[in-house]
């Protein structure tokens, strides 16, 4: 339900101690791929860290320039120094949403993950690859926060059994100063972060922030003691700027188109 993402966060010994904070203080989702440049220091904490591998669920991601899923899949569990992943996702439907899935799932037969789903990737794209798949995409990874609210793709995830996992749901920390949610944080005695966290989580989503400061990943990781009313998560609805799209973004923020 709650994860560490691990995007932009540099290789090396930033990511190691993010990723050995994340599980020393409780997180058991981390989240890397194959364009973040850094599967080798998700693997190197998950190793040194105590926590067994199968109490862990890891997510990477196939860079869609790249050619051949199952291919990629082997390189990065080399470089993440496993034997399998939890959950293996097209980044983006760089290309059209179906080439990519018959390696996606010849790397799941092959026992390289155990799920395979799909990110960036908007209802009209589910519906094709619904058409070609032969196992169920598990997940679909999507910009989502109060203001990047995609209702209707959400919905369209739940409708075709797709779990809707929200990344950048501080909005890359853009929306931890607007004064509406700082408004709702402190009358419910919480931070910003905590809020725009316990939102996702309300609606239903798995969310991954992402930090790499320790009180940070762990005040991100206490969400589980109190509630948001009504009247906030309707606030926080209506600072909707996406219409409740079922689009996963809008043109312009396809940087792969
Ligand atoms: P940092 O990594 O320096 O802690 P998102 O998850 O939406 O991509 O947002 C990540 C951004 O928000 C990062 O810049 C991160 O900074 C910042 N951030 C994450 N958690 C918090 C927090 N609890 N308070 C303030 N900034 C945060």
């Amino acid at each position: 339900m709650l994860g560490l993402g691990v995007w932009q966060v540099r290789d090396g010994r930033e990511c190691e101690r993010a990723v050995a904070w994340a599980l020393e203080l409780g997180y058991r989702l981390i989240d890397t791929a194959q364009a973040y440049g850094n599967e080798s220091s998700v693997g190197r904490a998950i190793r040194n860290s105590g926590v067994p591998r199968e109490d862990i669920f890891l997510t990477t991601k196939f860079y869609p320039g790249g050619k051949d899923p199952r291919v990629e899949a082997e390189k990065s569990l080399a470089r993440l120094g496993t034997d399998y992943l939890d959950l293996y996702l097209i980044h983006w439907p760089q290309g059209g949403p179906t080439w990519a899935w018959a390696g996606m799932e010849a790397a799941s037969e092959a026992g390289l993950t155990k799920g395979v789903g799909i990110s960036n990737f908007g209802a009209a794209e589910l519906q094709e690859l619904l058409k070609v798949s032969q196992i169920q995409p598990a997940v679909n990874q999507i910009l989502f926060s109060p203001f990047d609210y995609r209702r209707a793709l959400v919905e369209a995830g739940a409708d075709a059994g797709v779990v809707s996992q929200a990344y950048s749901p501080l909005g890359t920390g853009r929306h931890l100063g607007d004064p509406a949610v700082e408004r709702i944080a402190s009358a419910a005695g919480r931070t910003p972060a905590q809020v725009l966290i316990r939102w996702a989580i309300q609606k239903g989503l798995s969310v991954i922030p992402k930090s790499t400061h320790r009180e940070r990943i762990e005040a991100n990781f206490d969400v589980f003691d109190f509630e948001l009313d009504e009247q906030s998560i309707s606030a926080l609805d209506s600072l909707d700027t996406t219409h409740q799209t079922a689009d996963a973004l809008a043109q312009r923020q396809k940087w792969w188109s």
